[in-house]
């Protein structure tokens, strides 16, 4: 149900930024201006600016900026309209949806339930906390795992009793409707009876995104071995726990300050290491990984960490998991803990200090993690080893970006000295099959669906010829900038207060780039002086100033639209400037195309220094050059996302 736009407006007029800043960030004053640091980015000066006035935040650090309703979809991950509705609720507007009886129900209903979620939740921590029963059963458990109480509250823990109506009866006192309850899965019913579904057991909340309970997970404390050791809520309309990730909520503002996310198996896991001080980290709620988790991951970070135990690395869920995470595109590392150790055990046995350096020292890519393994196969158990390989490429087969594929099969090749092409001609038959699976999944169909292109692997020659070419395209788009700042440099740009100019020259040098042909940087100087001394930026700025060759450069510029063939312009993605009323837009996307350009060029110059160091073979070198590598396309992807266009495959 949309809100409506009187609401909209009120509510944004309304929210003061600083208000709602300062409920993560420390703030202090600084002429008008309040300052603090960043929470989109580690840094240790500040550099994130809050304009009260102005009703506005900026990063002038990682660029992250605007008004109150997007810091919230910034930094907790909400949907515009979530974000609406948060700050609704915390300036008491009322939201008035729409006539739409079938939304309010559905809504009130849904409220109802979070209510008896929370009151459910509270009644379980009053129970651990103060009740004689929950203090000496569930409380001392805690303490003997060595759960601190700052922990115990971080993570809203309790315990459910004994007896099996102790909820039921105090909801029957407060006259919640049961029906309610029942559904929650809060209470059960055997023989016409109903009780309890929590009985002697320590209870862990499960909470979503905004914090509000949607589940709970018992572990069960008694001896009797017919006991499940954790029982979970049912599904629900709250709950589904394929959405749901335990800890996200406590986790996700240092996984998006870190870029990192470990992912562990249980629930005490992730309290564990969130006490030893590694917050950014996550659970799934007794089930595998899913495409949902995936996907709701990838709002916070796009490197996740999985930490499993000995025997479960390897095995295959924990594969089908890592899968699902490299098909989303993310970057997936792995450490496996020692001697049948779980995180918790692990940070128990050997203490936080010590937990930190193994992950600083194990955790690695995951095609390392593989890497390793199939090396010390190859000797002696070469068969093993084979299906660790065809295991290896399969996950390679997941990754959505060609290039990336590409080199993960170089360093594979590399480092197990087997033929490349033999790795590339698996994965493009392995990457088929995916490919059709998800066209079949997608059209429904159980016909077989035409064969995709074989993805295209750039290798041996071709790049010097693509070198060239990008060479020139770079060139082009940085004409295309100057010709756009000529032509329309003065426009105020809407949404960003500032002239087409500026921000142009702004976005570069935020960016660090120069220009790579020489006379369009000197132009871009020179534009940058005539900004400075608030002269208009045409032709008669270099006859002026006498500076013929720019004068050149801008004559030919200007003279005559450029004329670039349909082939040149669908090989190169190179666009023209179109009519005047686009320039905005075109600028956005001659930004982007040029900084796409700009990456592939460092990215060629990074391959001929790995290929130096091969040769020289600096390990360190090469290390370094293909973690750089890494993570210029890993801009690249983004940027080409921004631009909806996938160029580098
Ligand atoms: N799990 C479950 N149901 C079970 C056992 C396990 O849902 N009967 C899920 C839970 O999410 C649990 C995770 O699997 O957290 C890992 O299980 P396990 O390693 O057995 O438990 P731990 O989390 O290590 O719990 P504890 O340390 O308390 O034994
Ligand atoms: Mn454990």
């Amino acid at each position: 149900m949309p809100i409506s736009n009187e609401i909209v407006q009120q509510i944004v007029e309304v929210a003061h930024v600083e208000e709602v800043i300062s409920d993560y960030v420390n703030l202090k004053r600084k002429g008008v201006n309040l300052i603090g640091l960043c929470p989109f980015h580690n840094e240790k000066t500040p550099s994130f600016i809050v304009s009260p006035t102005k009703n506005i935040y900026k990063c002038f650090g990682c660029g992250k900026a605007g008004g109150a309703v997007q810091f919230l979809m910034d930094i907790d991950g909400l949907s515009y309209p979530e974000a609406l509705r948060a700050l609704a609720k915390r300036y008491n507007i009322t939201i008035e949806e729409e006539n739409d009886e079938a939304y309010d129900d559905n809504k009130r209903h849904q409220d109802s339930l979070y209510i008896i979620n929370k009151f459910a939740a509270e009644f379980y921590q009053h129970q651990l906390l103060h009740e004689a029963e929950g203090m000496q059963i569930g409380l001392s458990y805690f303490k003997e795992r060595g759960f601190l109480q700052h922990s115990i509250n971080i993570f809203s823990l309790g315990y459910s009793p004994k007896s099996g109506t102790a909820l039921l009866s105090e909801t029957q006192q407060k006259g919640f409707n049961e029906s309610y309850l029942t559904e929650l899965g809060l209470i059960s019913e055997r023989n016409g009876r109903q009780y309890d579904f929590f009985r002697e057991r320590v209870i862990f909340p499960i909470q979503n995104l905004s914090g509000n309970v949607v589940a709970f997970a018992g572990r069960s404390l008694s001896n009797e071995k017919s006991q499940p050791k954790y029982i979970n809520s049912p599904e629900n309309t709250l709950y589904h726990k394929t959405n749901i990730l335990y800890g996200l909520y406590q986790a996700k503002s240092l996984i998006r300050k870190t870029q990192m996310c470990f992912i562990v198996e249980g629930y005490t896991d992730v309290i564990s290491l969130h006490q030893a001080g590694i917050e950014n980290v996550v659970a799934t709620c007794g089930t595998s990984l899913t495409e949902g988790h995936a996907k709701l991951l990838k709002r916070f970070t796009s490197t996740i960490c999985l930490l499993f135990d000995g025997d479960a690395a390897g095995q295959n869920a924990t594969a089908r998991g890592m899968n699902i995470l490299l098909a989303e595109g993310l970057q997936v590392q792995f450490a496996v803990l020692p001697d049948k150790h779980d995180p918790d055990s692990f940070v128990k046995a050997y203490g936080n200090e010590h937990f930190h350096q193994f992950i600083e020292k194990e955790a690695k890519d995951f095609s390392l993690f593989y890497l390793d393994k199939i090396q010390n196969l190859q000797q002696h158990k070469p068969l093993e080893a084979a299906q660790l390989i065809r295991e290896l490429i399969t996950s390679i087969a997941h990754i959505p970006d060609s290039i990336q594929r590409a080199l993960y099969m170089k360093e594979s090749a590399r480092i197990l000295e087997v033929e490349e092409n033999m790795l590339v001609v698996e994965s493009n038959k392995q990457r088929q099959q995916l490919l059709k699976q998800a066209q079949r999944a997608a059209t429904g169909s159980t016909q077989e669906p035409e064969a995709p292109p074989t993805p295209n692997i750039p290798l041996g020659e071709k790049k010097q010829q693509s070198y060239q070419s990008n060479e020139q395209a770079l060139q082009f788009t940085e004409r295309e900038i100057l010709r756009l700042i000529l032509l329309y440099g003065d426009k105020t740009l809407e949404n960003e207060n500032k002239t087409v100019a500026q921000f142009i020259l702004e976005d570069l040098q935020h960016s660090g780039i120069q220009f790579s042909h020489q006379t369009h940087q000197q132009m871009l100087e020179i534009i940058q002086n005539a900004l400075d001394e608030n002269q208009p930026i045409d032709i008669f700025y270099f006859q002026k100033n006498e500076l013929p060759e720019l004068l050149k450069l801008a004559v030919d510029l200007l003279a005559q639209p450029h004329h670039i063939s349909d082939n040149w312009e669908r090989m190169h993605e190179i666009y023209v400037i179109s009519p005047e009323e686009n320039y905005a837009n075109e600028m956005y996307n001659l930004l982007n195309r040029f900084k796409l350009r700009y990456l592939q060029k460092a990215r060629e110059e990074t391959i001929q220094k790995l290929k130096t160091a091969q040769e020289e073979g600096n390990q360190a070198e090469i290390d370094k050059q293909i973690h750089f590598q890494m993570h210029l396309i890993k801009m690249q992807v983004d940027l080409s996302k921004l631009l909806r266009t996938d160029i580098i495959k």
